[in-house]
């Protein structure tokens, strides 16, 4: 690395030898420039880690750019990896799982339990008529049968669609009917902040508009009342306790190139997309990112606190980890409930190693101060993680000193949904400049470009673009090839380089900075919602004709939903109205998206071609130069 004075800077944090002694990664720059050389080389490498029931014949197909193929002619299952091959081993008898229910609840699952629940619960899909290929939805809180449910699919060779189980009716019901499922696993409720949330009354009433829905598995976590319908609903439990529900299972064998699952996220209009992801190269790419970032060993406990309804659960909590024979914490619940020390007593009484979290939650547990993680002994942590929106620096240094007692070196995570694994990140003997997310990973080339696909000079900022293709990528938009094209590829395609869709800066010494996103999508605590649906939801209520929903800054969640609406003919704006609309919108998608505030105009900024102007509207609420206005309708 270039050392220049930038790199002496009071603001450089260096890890510290305890932890640089025995990193997995000790040389970042020479396995770095191999990678990127020998890039075949090295992946084939790391894929030789994981247990392939056929040896690939080809490390990269690139023969039909953008539809890259990684491993082409190996078989592979992810659960061969996630799960068979540590019953072999002394892994057998390793907890895997260890989870927490917000009332307090535990449950510790060793890896021979976990392929027990697995296999069990692989067998009632089957006996369900799930087939290879077919997608199940799965709704749930955070409990440990999310995990189990995507990996009995998984084992089976059926697709999952985890839809986070904050959304509700409408985002779900979209969900289900473009992934054609004929099967749902959901649960009754969870536990949320010392109340039961609605889980099976929301999945029934977008079963209600899921006509092909046949099967709803539901497991009882709050034993409240529920509807459960004749010839469709069973209970997991029932089911789990007949004896088709044989704890043996035999692993379907996959091609690598088989789809392991699909995750909708949203982009920058229309519907959210379903991005698809294989069984061979996301299996490499999760596992060896998990490994050389957060320097994984064996004796670690490992607590990615995401939810596996978002890309950071499948990857982090659920794939590369168990692929890395970890032990995994889960907690179903709000990390200041009863008190705001709920995390820090868990990371006490379980020992946790490594904590990997997001912006928005540090921010948030910070609001409460350094009393309470000072009541704990939380010196079990070692290494810190961050995800989701960029860190800013003084989220950084509260969670390097208060936390981190000044010592865990912290990595900046970024990636997306797209990405299927982490892209830039530091690893830990990387030198840090808080609220930058530093240095690609291997095999991952990285540019800040102008329009043209010119470099911008260091420390201007331009667009992030990733220029090779990696194990880890998604496939393709699920039902629409047009359109992971034209979402990812278009803008570059005479270089065939991926467009992230945020902007970002490199300084001089190299370090990668990420601002944010550059389309319409909003990042709210670190979830991604997209303007186009938060628009949607509003139409959809009767007083409001036309709708836009921009982010602005906020303390806490990073950013902050605010929308404007025009009233239909007749209608008045009100206070009341207001409420009614914030209320709508989180009915319809879930609390997440409720906008913070609801302003009613006469007009919306449109283009001539009759697109809305949201750039205007947001340099107007920040009080900001407007830009250019010229292609302004009005
Ligand atoms: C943002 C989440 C800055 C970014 C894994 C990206 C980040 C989007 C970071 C993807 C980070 C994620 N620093 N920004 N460390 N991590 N982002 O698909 O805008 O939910 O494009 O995946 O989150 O969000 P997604």
């Amino acid at each position: 690395m270039k050392t220049n004075d930038s790199m002496k800077d009071e603001n450089v944090f260096y890890p510290p030898k305890s932890i640089t002694r025995k990193a997995n990664v000790k040389d970042y720059e020479t396995v770095y420039k191999r990678s990127i050389e020998d890039r075949e080389g090295f992946w084939a490498d790391e894929a030789k880690k994981l247990k392939w029931h056929k040896k690939w014949t080809q490390v990269l197909d690139d023969s039909n750019k953008p539809f890259y193929k990684w491993f082409t002619g190996g078989k592979i299952n992810i659960i061969s990896n996630a799960i068979d091959r540590h019953l072999k081993t002394h892994r057998r008898n390793k907890v895997a799982i260890i989870w927490e229910g917000e009332p307090g609840d535990v449950r510790v699952m060793s890896y021979h339990a976990l392929n027990r629940e697995v296999s069990k619960f692989a067998n009632v899909l089957k006996s369900m008529g799930v087939k290879k290929g077919e997608i199940v939805t799965i709704y749930m809180p955070q409990i440990p049968e999310l995990p189990i449910a995507m990996l009995a699919c998984a084992k089976i060779g059926a697709m999952h669609s985890v839809v986070y189980g904050g959304f509700s009716v409408e985002a779900l019901a979209g969900r289900i009917s473009d992934a054609n499922s004929r099967v749902l696993v959901t649960a009754d409720g969870g536990w949320r902040r010392g109340k039961v949330t609605d889980l099976k009354s929301i999945a029934n009433d977008a079963m209600d508009r899921s006509p092909t829905i046949e099967v709803c598995i539901t497991v009882k976590r709050t034993g409240q009342e529920v509807h459960m319908e004749n010839d469709r609903d069973f209970w997991y439990s029932d089911l789990m306790s007949l004896p088709i529900a044989s704890p043996h299972c035999k692993t379907e064998i996959m091609d690598a190139e088989d789809p392991l699952f699909i995750l909708f996220t949203s982009g920058t209009t229309g519907k959210p997309k379903g991005l698809v992801h294989s069984h061979g190269g996301y299996s490499v790419y999760t596992s060896t990112t998990h490994r050389n970032v957060f320097d994984v060993k064996d004796e670690d406990r490992w607590w990615c606190a995401a939810d596996p309804g978002w890309i950071t659960g499948h990857s982090y909590m659920v794939y590369g980890p168990l692929i890395n024979g970890s032990t995994v914490i889960m907690y179903e619940g709000a990390p200041n409930h009863p008190y705001p020390n709920r995390w820090w007593s868990m990371v006490e009484k379980y020992g946790i190693t490594i904590l990997y979290t997001s912006p928005t939650a540090i921010r948030g547990l910070m609001r409460f101060g350094e009393q309470w993680p000072k009541r704990h002994d939380i010196s079990s942590l070692r290494l810190l993680g961050s995800v989701g929106e960029p860190i800013n620096p003084e989220a950084w240094r509260w969670y390097h000193d208060v936390i981190g007692r000044g010592e865990c070196p912290i990595m900046d995570t970024w990636w997306q949904t797209e990405t299927g694994g982490i892209m830039i990140a530091p690893m830990p003997v990387t030198p840090l400049k808080p609220g930058s997310a530093t240095k690609p990973q291997f095999g991952i080339e990285v540019a800040v470009v102008d329009e043209n696909g010119k470099d911008v000079k260091p420390g201007e900022e331009g667009k992030l673009v990733i220029k090779a293709p990696w194990p880890g990528m998604a496939r393709t938009v699920f039902g629409d090839p047009d359109r992971y094209v034209e979402t990812y590829w278009k803008e570059y395609e005479k270089q065939g380089w991926y467009k992230a869709g945020d902007s970002a800066r490199i300084d001089e010494d190299g370090y990668i900075w990420v601002i944010g996103r550059i389309d319409d999508v909003i990042k709210v605590s670190g979830y991604r919602l997209g303007t186009a649906e938060v628009e949607s939801a509003l139409v959809s209520h009767p007083a409001v004709s036309e709708a836009a929903a921009i982010a602005l800054p906020h303390e806490v969640k990073g950013n902050a939903i605010h929308t404007y609406v025009i009233l239909k003919a007749g209608m008045a704006g009100s206070k009341k109205l207001e409420e009614e609309l914030r209320k709508h919108v989180s009915e319809e998608m879930g609390p997440i998206a409720r906008p913070e505030s609801v302003s009613f105009l006469e007009s919306l900024p449109k283009t001539r071609s009759g697109k809305i102007m949201r750039r205007v509207l947001k340099a107007r609420a920040l009080g900001v130069d407007e830009g250019d206005l010229s292609t302004l309708e009005d």
